[in-house]
């Protein structure tokens, strides 16, 4: 288990992280999100030593990080820190020496790498001359050669394609299954939502909500209604204690009280749509981090 305890990193006047207490479960996806600047990379970079804290620690299985431990930690970076003339099997395979692995079965696992996602053709190529997204493949793969505990990322899904999003969902998904604890950072709230067991949603430095994604959802006091309709966007207005929070072609989500009459709601959207269908839910991550963040 990776745990933040009350962190704290300044940087002159400005706090990026304030007592910053979350943990990271094995065998877990954990989501880490906020908005630009929370303190996601910061709070990161700490795990690896790159950010000194002010107070607080970070520990892995309940004692303070050294290099041998971190070592075993797999990391991708914000800034990608690859070399970019640097053929991609070399670097990933020096990469995978300098981890300690011997070289036969370093490059074992690079070539396996390559294979699964889809990079073997471009081994010899020069980095630089990759796409930004089999760039990010690449220091992927770094981060996995060496079979890491942990899983650091930082943003991996930033810049790739709908399939390579496909791909690196399922991957992350899999490793955790088979008992890694990963942490990736990410600005796509849906697909958090959508793979992740546990979330960390920090703002401003402070974390302010964190656990099981589902609980979180559950024990928010807001309801939703996702309602679906045939024809142009009706007039929603003479609704009470309803407020549309987001409207798109044939749907709308309604904010509603906890104890709403929703008998009495359906009667009132029917009047008003031509209702294909009616859905009460939890908010949403996205719901969630926008009244985290606002509150
Ligand atoms: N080396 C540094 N010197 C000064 N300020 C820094 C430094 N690193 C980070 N900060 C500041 O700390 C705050 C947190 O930055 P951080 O990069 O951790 O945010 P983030 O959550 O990763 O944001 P994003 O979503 O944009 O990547 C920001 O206000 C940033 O400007
Ligand atoms: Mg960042």
């Amino acid at each position: 288990m990776l745990e933040f305890d009350s962190a704290t990193k300044r940087f002159g006047p400005l706090t990026a992280l304030d007592a910053c207490t979350f943990t990271a479960r094995p065998g877990r996806l954990t989501g880490f999100v906020g908005p630009n600047g929370a303190g996601k990379t910061t709070a990161m970079r700490a795990v690896f030593g790159l950010v000194e804290l002010d107070s607080g620690s970070v520990l892995w299985k309940g004692a303070p990080i050294g290099p041998e431990v971190r070592a075993r930690f797999g990391y991708m970076p914000e800034e990608r820190g690859l070399y970019p003339r640097m053929r991609v099997r070399d670097q990933l395979v020096h990469l995978g020496r300098l981890c300690g692995g011997t070289t036969a079965t370093v490059v074992r696992s690079v070539d396996g790498w390559l294979d699964r996602l889809g990079l073997a053709d471009r081994a010899q190529d020069r980095l630089d001359t990759l796409s930004h997204g089999n760039q990010q493949r690449v220091q992927l793969i770094a981060a996995l050669v060496d079979a890491p505990d942990l899983l650091v990322l930082d943003e991996p899904l930033a810049g790739l394609d709908p399939l390579a999003i496909a791909a690196m969902s399922d991957l992350l998904e899999e490793l955790a299954a088979g008992g890694a604890t990963v942490l990736f950072s990410s600005h796509q709230l849906d697909l958090v939502e959508d793979i992740c067991e546990d979330v960390v949603i920090i703002h401003a430095g402070r974390v302010v909500r964190a656990g099981d994604l589902a609980d979180l959802r559950a024990r928010a006091t807001q309801r939703f209604v996702r309602v679906r309709y045939l024809g142009a966007a009706p007039d929603w207005s003479g609704l009470r204690s309803v407020e549309v929070t987001e409207e798109t072609d044939g749907e709308a989500l309604l904010r509603v009280d906890q104890d709403v009459d929703l008998g009495a709601l359906i009667d009132a959207v029917r009047r008003r749509a031509d209702l294909v269908s009616f859905v009460y839910q939890p908010p949403t991550l996205s719901e969630l981090f926008r009244s985290a963040v606002a509150a």
